[in-house]
């Protein structure tokens, strides 16, 4: 059977590690092909995953590049339905919820192919993310909905997903963390930054709803300068940020924001040694919400709502919102040791 995996950005090579090693494992029963859209393509952001996680080279590299979610999303589904016509797959594989995912999941309908979502089912119920409208789409049109926790099964149902297309298979982005887990005390990321163990916390941002509005993003940058003397902040700054910050009226200089470390994005080992040994992270990422609740770190995510409330109920994870204050005072209290 040919089966397509699809990837795209960053958290998508994570996550698909994991199903590539188990799809692998049966090369009598699956013919696998790695597609690659290039939606993510500079090498910090797409290659150290491939070369860490045990990918293969892609077999389909569509060389996609950034644009508009529509835009991309638009070109994504034109390039993979040529890829398809040339050669046809039984079934494509999806993962999240990212403009790769839901233009190669309608690529394959149109092209009669058997669509399974993995991390399906989750919902924010915030239709002004780009994701979610993602996640709604790519589940209407997928064949399979493999979801990660228990909440999920209900958003489908009430949606009227038949439940014979639900299936509760766990959570790849944790499979590939409990995997790599193991490489960690190899990593000499704090070493190289010169930090202690749980003497800094973790920042990272790349939603356009805390970087593309300047005075948001300042303003965060603000409140974890108010903590300045008090707590040191490690931030390895996504593409879309760092653009962001080169347009800051005045900069994101060290003598405005003195307790922030801007550093370049990092390979996944040494993101998660730096995660695993921090006292607390501070996001807006999806899955390090996910991540840091199976390691137990405290998360604060700077946004209004979570598509995995889980990680409120059962993991480590505070919703922040937009308060400058509540921010600072969360942080304050975790540095007081109430977790
Ligand atoms: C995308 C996903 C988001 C996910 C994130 C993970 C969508 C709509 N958004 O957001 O859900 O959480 O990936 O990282 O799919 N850029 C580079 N080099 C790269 C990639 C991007 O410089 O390798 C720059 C480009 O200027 C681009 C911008 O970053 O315009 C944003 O990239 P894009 O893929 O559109 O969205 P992300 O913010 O990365």
């Amino acid at each position: 059977m040919r089966v397509d995996l699809i990837v795209g950005t960053r958290p998508n090579f994570v996550k698909a590690a994991s199903l590539h090693r188990a799809l692998r494992a049966y090369p009598d029963v699956f013919d696998l092909r790695l597609v690659h859209t290039g939606q993510h393509y500079d090498a910090g952001m797409s290659e150290v995953f491939f070369r860490e996680l045990g990918l293969p080279p892609p077999d389909v590299a569509l060389r996609v590049g950034s644009g508009s979610p529509g835009a991309q999303i638009g070109e994504i589904m034109s390039l993979y339905d040529q890829t398809l016509a040339a050669n046809p797959a039984a079934l494509v594989l999806v993962v999240g919820d990212v403009s790769s995912t839901v233009g190669c999941a309608l690529a394959a309908v149109q092209r009669g192919a058997a669509v399974g979502h993995v991390e399906a089912g989750l919902r924010s119920f915030d239709r002004t993310m780009p994701e979610e409208v993602n996640r709604v789409v790519t589940d209407r049109v997928s064949d399979f909905l493999f979801i990660a926790s228990p909440e999920a099964r209900e958003n489908l149902l009430r949606e009227g997903t038949p439940p014979e297309q639900i299936f509760l298979v766990g959570n790849v982005l944790i499979d590939t963390l409990h995997w790599r887990r193991a490489e960690i005390p190899r990593s000499e990321v704090l070493g190289t930054l010169g930090l202690e163990p749980r003497r800094y916390g973790v920042v990272t941002l790349h939603r356009p709803s805390n970087v593309d509005d300047a005075a948001r993003l300042v303003d965060v940058l603000e409140a974890l300068a108010t903590l300045r003397g008090e707590l040191e902040f490690v931030f390895p700054v996504h593409p879309r940020t760092r653009q962001a910050l080169a347009g800051l009226d005045g900069g994101a200089t060290p003598e405005r924001f003195p307790n922030l470390r801007l550093i370049e994005p990092l390979g996944y080992t040494d993101f998660l040694a730096l995660v695993c040994r921090s006292l607390l992270v501070v996001t807006d990422s999806g899955g390090l919400q996910e991540e840091t609740t199976a390691v137990g770190v405290p998360c604060l995510t700077l946004r209004e709502n979570t598509e995995r409330p889980i990680t409120l109920s059962e993991g480590t994870n505070q919703l922040i919102g937009r308060g400058r204050e509540r921010l600072a005072t969360a942080v304050r209290r975790i540095l007081a040791g109430d977790r």
